[in-house]
């Protein structure tokens, strides 16, 4: 099994005009190459991650989280300044 933390992939959020009842696929391990969404690599590299699902409330810009560590996930929450 690999390294089972979730790899810091920015220190900034990442905006993204999202769709109102539009599904997103967040990546959680940090690992994609396509952030702040997954494109699988979390299982390509043997990880216990799993994306997080989101579905946008609203059409509107909103900012994910690519630190991986904030705590209103996918959204950055602003830990990624104590980093
Ligand atoms: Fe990170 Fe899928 S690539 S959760
Ligand atoms: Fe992760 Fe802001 S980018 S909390």
């Amino acid at each position: 099994m690999t390294d089972s933390k979730a790899v810091v992939a920015g220190k900034a959020p990442m905006p993204v005009e999202v769709v109102a009842g539009k599904a997103y696929f967040w990546c959680t391990c940090g690992r994609s190459k396509n952030q702040p969404f997954c494109d699988g690599a979390h299982l390509r590299e043997g990880t216990d991650f799993m994306p997080l699902k989101w579905e946008a409330p609203e059409s509107r810009t909103v900012y994910f989280c690519a630190c991986k560590q904030t705590a209103g996930a996918p959204l950055c929450d602003g830990t990624h300044n104590r980093l």
